[in-house]
């Protein structure tokens, strides 16, 4: 273990990891695989800790497989969501916080629809906090599971040219997978529309080595990953888009796209999916999409981050 990752608390974005870091993390999710293929898939690494997944916005993927990975590691878990909790009368994200320690909370796992929740809960709890979701700010557990299931099928990130489709505009998955894939040396192009971009400088400025296209065909040209992205229609404002027909034929990723880029591309979607609309069912079965091996890859990758910080 570095210094770095045995210092470390929190797991809030992925933009104070360094390269080395992302990599261990990656070996220890390698392992975790291993323990999860046993006929008992549970070690007591964990065993007599608290982990508390808090909930204030929906959730399929990463809130099950969180559970899953802190069970797998004989954690004491507790899900918490804001429905039917004191979040109803009215109390705030840090008196909770205060109280899920004052519980015995050790860990704490936020998903919350305002982005830099995790970092003020961070701020609040003597224990590790990790960000599953925030706004459209950060979703390091994420791009940690697409890193993992890429350098599963490509051997390495560094030098793969990887193509990011869709509402960038609103992806926290976009932007915790840039610093993710640059870190390891990806060469990365974000392609949208201009209204789900947003401002190139802003990308350019943060990610100096992003590509920035607007035409789809162009940009998946000779691509190693392409990876399609959900509209969020429910972090957009109106008028956004001509009409989504307009957006599908534009920038979905279809069968024909699909049969151009070849049998070497390896297709990704974060989920949920619209499908068709961003991708096509047919491209969603195909043999070099990988979004369920992206799924089963998310309780190692939790796995690995819990053990990593329980520390
Ligand atoms: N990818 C993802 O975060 O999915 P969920 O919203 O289902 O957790």
């Amino acid at each position: 273990m570095t210094i770095a990752t045995a210092r470390r608390r929190h797991a809030l974005d992925l933009d104070d990891f360094t390269p080395e870091e992302i990599e261990e993390i990656l070996d220890t999710a390698e392992s975790m695989k291993e323990v999860l293929s046993r006929e008992i898939k549970q070690v007591p690494t964990l065993r007599g800790r608290t982990v508390v997944n808090m909930f204030y916005e929906e959730s399929t993927r990463t809130r099950i497989s969180f559970e899953l990975a802190a069970r797998a590691l004989s954690a004491n878990v507790v899900s918490f969501t804001a429905r039917g909790s004191s979040v109803e009368k009215g109390e705030s994200l840090i008196d909770t916080v205060r109280t899920l320690q004052a519980l015995g909370a050790d860990m704490v796992v936020i998903r919350h629809n305002q982005s830099g929740a995790p970092h003020l809960v961070a701020r609040h709890f003597a224990g590790g906090v990790i960000n599953a979701g925030d706004g459209r700010h950060a979703h390091p557990t994420q791009a940690l599971l697409d890193l993992l299931t890429i350098r599963e099928h490509l051997g390495q990130i560094r030098g793969l040219k990887v193509v990011i489709v869709g509402d960038i505009l609103h992806s926290r998955v976009a932007r915790s997978n840039l610093w993710g894939l640059t870190r390891l040396g990806a060469e990365v192009t974000l392609c949208a529309p201009p209204t789900l971009l947003g401002p190139a400088a802003y990308w350019t400025a943060t990610w100096p080595q992003v590509k920035i296209s607007y035409k789809v065909d162009e940009a998946i040209a000779g691509a190693d990953v392409v990876m399609a992205l959900r509209l969020q229609k429910e972090r957009m404002q109106a008028g956004l888009l001509p009409s989504l027909r307009e957006y599908s034929r534009a920038y979905a990723i279809t069968p024909e796209r699909l049969a151009r880029l070849g049998e070497k591309t390896l297709i990704m979607h974060p989920g949920p999916m619209n499908e068709g609309v961003e991708i096509w069912p047919e491209v969603v079965t195909a043999p070099n999409t990988v979004i369920d091996e992206q799924v089963t890859n998310g309780v190692a990758v939790r796995m690995a981050l819990l053990y990593r910080l329980a520390g």
